[in-house]
């Protein structure tokens, strides 16, 4: 687990370390997941997977399908996938169904649909995934020699993933594993952010939003189904939320793209939301930090290449003395 030295300083934080999991078979945190529940899958006898997704649940879930021998169907809402995770998909055989303008839609349709057309749900209310994601949790303390950090930072969207370390950090505890107990952050984007406006408020319930929206497309989601589950991890954490912008999201992937450390923008989002937090007095400055980056830089190279070739933000100095140095040397 590396530790990204002038990141932290960027953050403010006197350390902050990457737990990546884009190095994991279909690049992303899914894999660990989908594992358990398609294995259970098998085990049950049944025949058809099945999920609705911003992309990576899909990728995941049609090689684990495949690898076990089950037909993989996805419903993706229309238009807002990267074309890398459908791509992924598509070569492992999954039936892509473009079903509806969200994916929150799409995900009520597959609910529907799932029993009455026999289909086994791999999403992140079925409990077996979160069982395999906590195991993201036990790698990060495991590195970490079983000291926890003060704070583990992670992007959220239908917040499984918070939900499931919130289980892990519970288990740990009462088998007196844990040194102490983190904090856990989860972040979300500005547009799609019903989690933090809940935490923050103090509201009893969760106001689903009807148009998500940002560029971070794995977290565009408005309703979330693990809102419960992460409302309690963050009880017992003593957590805190952030809601960051899409220009913050950039700037925190062009960081860390900067020390050489590349993940999709979704992922990039925990890390502006420690630079946030940290602003805001939230986390503190001597602050000992894990963030998680949930997928791989090649998930969304269309986000890449568009704010490259818009060439929004500064250039950096060296960068540019070397670049008029090539011009020159070229005309
Ligand atoms: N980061 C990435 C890269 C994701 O793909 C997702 C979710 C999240 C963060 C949020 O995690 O839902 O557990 O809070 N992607 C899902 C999908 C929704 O369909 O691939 P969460």
């Amino acid at each position: 687990m590396p530790d990204a030295p002038r990141t932290a300083e960027w953050a403010g934080v006197a350390r902050l370390a990457i737990k990546h999991q884009g190095t994991n078979p279909t690049g992303s945190f899914k894999d660990l997941g989908m594992t358990v529940c398609l294995s259970e899958a098998v085990r049950l006898g049944r025949t058809v997977a099945a999920c609705a997704s911003t992309g990576n649940t899909s990728a995941s879930m049609a090689a684990y399908a495949a690898r076990a021998g089950l037909q993989a169907v996805v419903f993706v809402p229309r238009g807002s996938v990267s074309r890398a995770k459908l791509a992924q998909a598509e070569d492992f055989g999954a039936l892509v169904m473009d079903v509806g303008g969200n994916f929150d839609e799409a995900f009520a349709m597959l609910r529907k649909a799932a029993p009455e057309l026999d289909l086994y749900l791999v999403n992140s209310i079925n409990p077996l995934r979160l069982e395999g994601q906590k195991t993201l949790l036990f790698e990060i303390l495991e590195q970490r020699g079983w000291r926890a950090p003060d704070v583990i930072a992670l992007p959220g969207g239908n917040l499984g993933n918070c939900s499931a370390i919130g289980k892990g950090l519970r288990e740990l505890s009462a088998l007196g594993l844990l040194d102490r107990m983190p904090s856990l952050a989860v972040v979300q984007a500005e547009g799609a952010c019903p989690f933090h406006t809940m935490w923050r408020s103090g509201a009893s319930e969760l106001v689903p939003l009807a148009a998500p929206e940002t560029r971070a497309t794995a977290i565009r989601i408005g309703s979330p189904a693990n809102w419960r589950r992460a409302r309690r991890a963050l009880e017992l954490t003593d957590g805190m939320t952030a809601a960051v912008s899409d220009e913050e999201i950039q700037l925190a992937k062009r960081q860390l793209a900067s020390e050489g450390i590349g993940c999709e923008p979704a992922s990039a989002a925990a890390v502006a939301g420690v630079r946030q937090l940290r602003a805001s007095g939230l986390i503190s400055s001597g602050a000992d930090v894990v963030a998680v980056l949930t997928g791989h830089q090649l998930k969304d190279t269309d986000y890449i290449l568009e704010s490259a070739v818009s060439g929004d933000g500064p250039e950096p100095s060296s960068r540019r003395a070397v670049r008029e140095r090539l011009a020159r040397w070229l005309a």
